[in-house]
């Protein structure tokens, strides 16, 4: 085994003091132990404890008794099997999170793009089906090797050299979700993508393999770069990549880095990513298809987007913030999140938006019944309606102001 140093033989003191709960690989240890079974720390965990980062949630792999050590670890931890799938693969949910353990496989690709089919295999083989060689890695918790690093890829020396390589050329043609992966990892770490990474992709792009993924996995994907740190520039990246030429997609739409702080604060990731889906398909109906969204919707996000990109000129034309505001109140919030998304040059409208929608009256239905004498109704709603546009405008400071305007509004309307 390559990379085996004495600053790589005894991880595991140095793992418990990197972990915010380290009591996870003390219980993973004992259930091994008690077991006989070698339980080992694989993939993400792994890279990220070389890279002094921080151990989010733990994925496990375990040789033999997948289901015996998943049972033994939940109770050690007190805590339950959330989910588990007919592979072997487990999660586990416990006061301090999730741990996923998995039984140890090898995994064969039927086809280009489909799903693999797995069988139990030895830790070894299961480092050699992963995607790159920074992920290929392992600290044995339990058994003859344990605290020893198993490295049979030189991803050590690849993630201290800040590369990313596929441990095979075929790589994303097998799984072109891999391709999706690098962006990720190449903008998170700013790694660079070796040689062989540059080759695999090329291979994958000669057969077609990207358009061969399901919307599915498609959208997928698309969720995980939007939990990525910079999102923006991982889709940069993909682009670059010539993944969305692959995928026959048109570029993403221009730089929108600083709009996304905003949007981030004020949307919700449902919407967020049904707003970048709408903005990476510019809002066509079969691209909206293809990135994963259903039928039904598609079509709505599709004429709904339409309608707005035709009302644009209004909207830079109109005078006052409350009419920018009635334009966009009608559309739905995915729908003007990719709108902003799309169109760089709107930024000062998007963080006007923002902001007004933080506004809220002073007075309510009940004041205009009470003060004004109204009855609840449409008269009583318009007035709403036109004191909260003069509140957008600042035309109105406060709950007199307000109150004002309304019997104004009141005395006009007879
Ligand atoms: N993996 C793979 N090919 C994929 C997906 C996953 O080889 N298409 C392997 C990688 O070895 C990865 C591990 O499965 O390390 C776990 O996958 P995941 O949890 O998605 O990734 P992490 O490495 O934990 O990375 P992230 O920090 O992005 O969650």
């Amino acid at each position: 085994m390559k990379n085996t140093t004495p600053e790589t033989e005894n991880l595991y003191p140095k793992l418990l003091t990197s972990l915010d709960h380290p009591e996870v690989l003390l219980a993973a240890t004992e259930v091994g132990e008690e077991l006989g079974c070698s339980i080992y720390l694989v993939g993400g965990p792994v890279r990220d404890f070389f890279l002094g980062r921080r151990l989010k949630d733990l994925d496990l792999v375990v040789e033999e008794k997948a289901d015996a050590a998943a049972k033994a670890l939940a109770r050690k931890l007190s805590g339950r099997i959330k989910s588990h799938s007919p592979f072997g693969t487990f999660k586990i949910v416990y006061s301090g999170g999730e741990v996923d353990l998995a039984m140890a496989r090898r995994e064969t690709y039927p086809a280009p793009a489909a799903l693999p089919r797995v069988e139990p295999a030895s830790i070894d083989e299961d480092l050699h089906r992963r995607d790159f060689t920074a992920n290929a890695m392992a600290v044995a918790l339990s058994g003859p090797r344990r605290g020893r690093l198993l490295d049979p890829f030189s991803g050590l020396a690849d993630l201290r050299e800040g590369v990313l390589r596929v441990l095979h050329l075929d790589s994303f043609v097998d799984d072109p979700t891999r391709i999706f992966r690098a962006g990720r990892y190449a903008v998170r770490f700013g790694w660079a993508l070796a040689e062989e990474t540059l080759q695999a992709l090329g291979r994958a792009y000669r057969t077609q393999a990207p358009l061969r993924l399901s919307p599915a996995r498609i959208l997928g994907e698309i969720k995980r770069i939007l939990e990525e740190p910079d999102p923006e520039n991982v889709l940069r990246c993909l682009e670059i990549m010539g993944l969305w030429l692959a995928l026959e997609l048109p570029p993403p739409p221009e730089h929108f880095s600083s709009l996304w702080p905003i949007l981030r604060r004020n949307l919700p990731t449902r919407t967020l990513l049904k707003g970048m889906i709408i903005a990476l398909a510019h809002g066509e109906s079969y691209l909206l298809l293809r990135l994963g969204l259903q039928p039904g919707e598609a079509e709505r996000y599709s004429r709904s987007w339409e309608e707005l990109c035709r009302h644009s000129p209004e909207l830079t034309r109109a005078s006052s913030p409350s009419r920018r505001y009635r334009v966009l109140e009608t559309y739905p919030p995915e729908i003007i999140c990719a709108y902003f998304l799309h169109y760089k040059e709107l930024e000062y409208i998007a963080k006007e938006y923002f902001k007004l929608k933080n506004i809220s009256l002073e007075i309510s239905g009940k004041d205009l019944k009470r003060e004004l004498g109204l009855t609840p109704g449409p008269l009583l709603g318009r007035i709403l309606k036109e004191v909260f546009y003069a509140r957008l405008d600042g035309r109105v400071k406060n709950r007199e102001d307000e109150l004002r305007l309304a019997r104004e509004l009141l005395a006009r309307e007879g």
